[in-house]
């Protein structure tokens, strides 16, 4: 394959390769907000996407999917459960998300992450053309900056941190706290999704490297040892958010509506329908949500026959012994919650471990009444826009958690600490019984948001702010 003008390397192509258990293999979009935000960016242009398969020990020759260039990266068994498993979701996402579940630090982890982030850099570096550009996406992938900028001094490298990045009292755990910002600091250009990330990670920076920070301008000095020159690194907020468009086009389109229509009825014609739509994830704050709603059932606050909660919880990292406990917990609350108030013909939740086409969950998007957002950390969270987009008629009612990146933007949402049990419960009942015309003025401008920082405005500018930085280097 020639070498591409633009290359994007993040942890999983936008595909991942499922097998079946006869030895049949085939394709399927990858789970995850980041997947969803880049694969139409990446579709408009002529560009490369270096990542990894989904699978262990599948070695492929790179492809074409959906319009786009397909670099596989190969990942062992061991190195998946090391490096993904380990390093990536049982050490940094746990830290970067308030340690909501304790972190592990194990020095076998940090080698395999080292070892495979090399691995996507060299991969990135065979992948471009002389003066090109790479954008490097995610916590999975923190040191490929530093790698990438060693082995090819003429390239201009961005970065995107789809997580929060946390404050330094909690970074600070962190034993390899000072490898990671330096591996972060080849980047020209570092995204965050809010400017609370953007400040930790300079604070930090400031902190334990002791680097000249100037307003959102890192200098980084020369490295003798590579003999990388010095460079200005800029750190600043680029909130993430969707691709609009299928969002409306489904959304208009009579097949979804009758979907929607369809949906209702089968769940027995509820006045109001919840929705939650999550990976299942403790940073999702699933369990608080299902608490708030199975104690307003019990307190008849709500009326049984009246509502059904449908939560979508799709399976994620489900190796991760905090995952593996997460799914039993979940699923042990649903169905106390289920078995003391379903009748025969209603269920109180409707619990779906699956995930789901688009037209699917757009489908789910129309018959909600309620979009229920309670993550306890979350470092955007696209479902509440994909929610917004596609409520056509401008009703329905998202509660969100303040703990989100998209709290900073979507203030006519009802905003909630999920924490606060007493609080949540109320502001459920406050949004089931919300007036139609308070509904529509609230979506109304959400709606105006959400299709104004559309995922086309966010690439737009990143790649201005890179290619300044690269104007200035
Ligand atoms: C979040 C992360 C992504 C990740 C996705 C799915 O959105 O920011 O980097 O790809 O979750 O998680 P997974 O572990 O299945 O890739």
């Amino acid at each position: 394959m020639d070498q591409a003008e633009f290359v994007v390397v993040a942890n999983r192509l936008p595909v991942d390769r499922i097998i079946e258990p006869d030895g049949s293999s085939h394709w399927r979009t990858s789970p995850g907000g980041l997947v969803a935000a880049l694969e139409p960016v990446m579709q408009a242009v002529d560009g490369a996407w270096v990542g990894w398969p989904g699978q262990a020990d599948v070695a492929l020759d790179p492809f074409v999917a959906d319009d786009i260039r397909l670099i596989p990266v190969t990942l062992s068994e061991q190195e998946v459960a090391e490096y993904y498993e380990g390093f990536s979701n049982d050490t940094i996402w746990p830290l970067y998300h308030d340690v909501i579940s304790p972190p592990q630090f194990h020095r076998e982890w940090w080698d395999a992450f080292t070892t495979v982030n090399r691995r996507f850099a060299e991969a990135a570096a065979a992948a471009v053309v002389p003066n090109g550009t790479v954008w490097v996406h995610d916590y999975q992938l923190q040191l490929v900056p530093q790698m990438l900028r060693e082995l090819r001094l003429d390239v201009t490298i961005g970065y995107f941190h789809h997580i929060p990045f946390p404050a330094d009292g909690l970074y600070a755990q962190l034993p390899w706290r000072k490898q990671v910002l330096q591996g972060l600091l080849g980047a020209d250009v570092l995204g965050f999704q809010r400017p609370t990330d953007a400040t930790n990670f300079l604070n930090a920076v400031r902190r334990r490297l002791r680097y000249e920070v100037k307003s959102s301008t890192v200098s980084v000095p020369a490295d003798e040892e590579t003999g990388v020159p010095a460079h200005a690194a800029v750190a600043r907020a680029f909130p993430i958010s969707i691709d609009t468009e299928p969002y409306r086009t489904l959304a208009d389109d009579p097949a979804i509506q009758a979907r929607a229509a369809e949906i209702r009825q089968s769940l027995g014609d509820p006045t109001t329908i919840l929705l939650g739509v999550d990976r299942l994830d403790y940073t999702k704050g699933i369990r608080h949500r299902l608490k708030a709603y199975g104690e307003l059932l019990d307190q008849q606050r709500i009326e049984g026959e009246e509502v059904t909660l449908i939560q979508v919880a799709s399976p994620s990292r489900e190796r991760v012994d905090a995952y593996v406990h997460l799914r039993d917990e979940i699923e042990l609350t649903v169905s106390r919650i289920n078995g003391d108030h379903d009748t025969v013909s209603h269920s109180a939740i409707r619990y779906l471990h699956q995930g789901f086409p688009r037209e699917e969950m757009a489908a789910l998007y129309l018959a909600a009444d309620v979009m229920l957002v309670t993550s306890l950390r979350d470092g955007m969270n696209l479902v509440a826009k994909e929610y917004i987009a596609t409520r056509r008629d401008s009703t329905g009612v998202l509660v969100l958690s303040e703990f989100t990146g998209a709290a900073d933007e979507l203030k006519q949402a009802l905003l909630v600490n999920p924490h606060d049990i007493e609080g949540l419960k109320d502001t459920m009942v406050q949004a089931i019984e919300m007036p139609r015309a308070e509904q529509t003025k609230r979506m109304r401008a959400l709606r105006k948001r959400v299709f104004e920082h559309d995922v086309q405005a966010w690439s737009h500018a990143f790649m201005t702010a890179l290619a300044a930085a690269r104007e200035n280097q």
